[in-house]
């Protein structure tokens, strides 16, 4: 990410395509991204209803949230209509589940080039499965080029607790080290990466402790399943009062007519360097776009 090319994914919200009633809601929600899921959420018997949906849903759409669509797999019996189905409708982004290697991001572009689909369409890719883990920094890497579409991570925890077996505790402790893995990944490749769900959306404390942790585990933001979850989502993804008043102070130093010529200057004790204040500045334009 750069400056100019920051968007806000702090609050990612899931709605299965086959729920009228929480789509319906679309309008309302102040999150800064959905997902609409034709696959997990969705029963076989209402796949292709719910496909059939997605053109109406993204007409008239707009520009403050982005909407990205969940397809099948592609190696399923879904999944190639699904995605020129979709990529008919534009959506900000086509998320690609159960995604191993580069050639998987890269089947689903060229079909994409092929129909013509315009470029503004980019691939997320679900990191939910073992062979994603192992693969992720050259899946990563197609972040650097582009022409690839790639753009976002979204980690899946629960397939990946699934797939491998280990236990979900509500630290996370087992799953953290792949967790960083792909924040590592993310970053190496140029991409925005998304925390995984929390299940128990009735309990927003430890929902809020988890985007904590989240956030300090260097991700973009969360993903949702519950509309309660949107607000402590958008806090715990925003810069901190705090940090925000230290990066005004980095800028305003380094802006004094003794500083400007210098690398590396003492701020309140502590050692502040030229890094700092190309940090400081991001952290103040992106929370000029948020808003904060
Ligand atoms: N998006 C938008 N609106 C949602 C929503 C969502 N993901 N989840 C719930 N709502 C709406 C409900 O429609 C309901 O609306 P109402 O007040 O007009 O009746 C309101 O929020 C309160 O919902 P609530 O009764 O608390 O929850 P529920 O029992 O209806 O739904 C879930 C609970 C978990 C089934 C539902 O939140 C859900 O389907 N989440 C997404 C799951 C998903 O997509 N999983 C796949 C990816 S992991
Ligand atoms: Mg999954």
């Amino acid at each position: 990410m750069t400056v100019d090319t920051y968007r806000p994914r702090r609050s990612v919200l899931y709605i299965p395509a086959s729920n009228d009633k929480a789509l319906a809601k679309i309008g309302t929600l102040a999150c800064d991204a959905v997902i609409i899921d034709l696959e997990d959420a969705v029963l076989a018997a209402d796949k292709k209803a719910a496909r059939d949906k997605i053109a109406g849903l993204l007409a008239g759409r707009e520009k403050r949230c982005e909407m990205v669509v969940r397809i099948n797999a592609l190696a399923s019996e879904w999944g190639a209509d699904d995605l020129l189905a979709v990529a008919k409708a534009e959506p900000d982004g086509i998320l690609l589940p159960k995604i191993g290697t580069p050639r998987d991001i890269l089947e689903a572009g060229d079909l994409l080039d092929d129909n013509s689909v315009p470029d503004g369409v980019k691939l997320w890719a679900m990191v939910e499965t073992p062979r994603a883990l192992l693969n992720i920094g050259a899946i990563a890497e197609l972040g650097r080029d582009p022409a690839s579409r790639l753009n976002c991570f979204v980690a899946g925890t629960n397939d990946l607790a699934k797939a491998t077996g280990i236990l979900a505790t509500p630290d996370r402790r087992y799953l953290t080290p792949w967790l960083m893995q792909l924040v590592l990944a993310a970053r190496a490749g140029g991409l925005d990466v998304i925390d995984g769900v929390a299940n128990d959306f009735r309990d927003l404390d430890a929902f809020a402790r988890e985007c904590a942790e989240g956030a300090a585990m260097g991700f973009d933001g969360k993903s949702l399943i519950h509309p309660a979850q949107i607000e402590p989502a958008n806090r715990a993804f925003s810069p901190p009062a705090e940090a925000l008043a230290e990066a005004r102070a980095i800028r305003d130093a380094f802006a004094r007519p003794e500083n400007v010529g210098r690398g590396v200057i003492a701020l309140d004790g502590r050692m502040v360097e030229r890094l700092h204040l190309a940090q400081a500045e991001k952290l103040l334009a992106k929370a000029a776009i948020i808003g904060a």
